[in-house]
């Protein structure tokens, strides 16, 4: 039987699996860091779904960023980067629920919103309540309509919600949301697989 994605990776931060995750979306992550990033000085950072905590870790070492931030809805991977890293900010909540108090220069996420039964719902949450004005989005994202070799992870993972989505459909949720400069490409394409699928705009 399918199981809830909080649920599943509950138990993947439990058994190491988070680990694989960390190496496996080293790339893509590094490579939407040094995009969002560059040229700015005192900005603050949200990773939105943070897993252990390891993408908020990188960021906070970054002496332009005042303020990084890590939110999750699984409370073993937020433990788990409680326990690795004391200077940050991380929060156990679904995303959904949230808002930040002050709002946030760059939402940055990586294989998180699909996990959503209403991915749409979530973008425009964020325009509206964690982004300032000119602040950015941007997420990654292997689980796309293209990219035919992600298509068998539900039942690989045994997982009950993920969206199968197109890279168009994506583009237009962020444009309905309300965000500008909105565009999309690809990180990491080779043989069969057809690379992370990058979506950024700006509030
Ligand atoms: C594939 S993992 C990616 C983790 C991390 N971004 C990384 O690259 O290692 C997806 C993460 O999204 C979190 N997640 C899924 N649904 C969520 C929700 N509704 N609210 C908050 N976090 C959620 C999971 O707990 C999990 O840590």
């Amino acid at each position: 039987m399918k199981r809830a994605p909080i649920e599943v990776f509950s138990d993947w931060a439990e058994n190491g699996r988070d680990i694989g995750m960390e190496k496996g979306h080293e790339n893509s992550v590094t490579h939407m860091l040094n995009f969002a990033t560059k040229g700015l000085n005192n900005f603050s950072f949200i990773d939105a779904g943070c897993g252990n905590g390891w993408a908020v870790r990188i960021i906070g070492n970054n002496p332009n960023c005042k303020k990084a931030i890590g939110i999750d809805g699984s409370k073993n991977m937020i433990k788990k980067a409680k326990d690795l890293d004391k200077k940050n900010t991380y929060i156990y909540s679904d995303l959904m629920k949230w808002k930040p108090k002050i709002k946030i220069d760059i939402v940055h996420s990586m294989e998180v919103f699909y996990y959503f039964q209403n991915p749409e719902k979530l973008i425009k949450h964020i325009n509206r309540f964690w982004l300032k004005q000119g602040g950015r989005i941007i997420i990654g994202i292997d689980y796309y309509k293209e990219n035919k070799a992600s298509h068998c992870w539900p039942e690989e993972c045994g997982i009950s919600i993920m969206q199968l989505l197109s890279e168009k459909e994506w583009n237009s949720f962020f444009k309905i949301a309300g965000f500008k400069n909105v565009k999309s490409w690809r990180v990491g394409e080779k043989d069969n697989w057809s690379g992370t699928l990058v979506l950024t705009g700006t509030k």
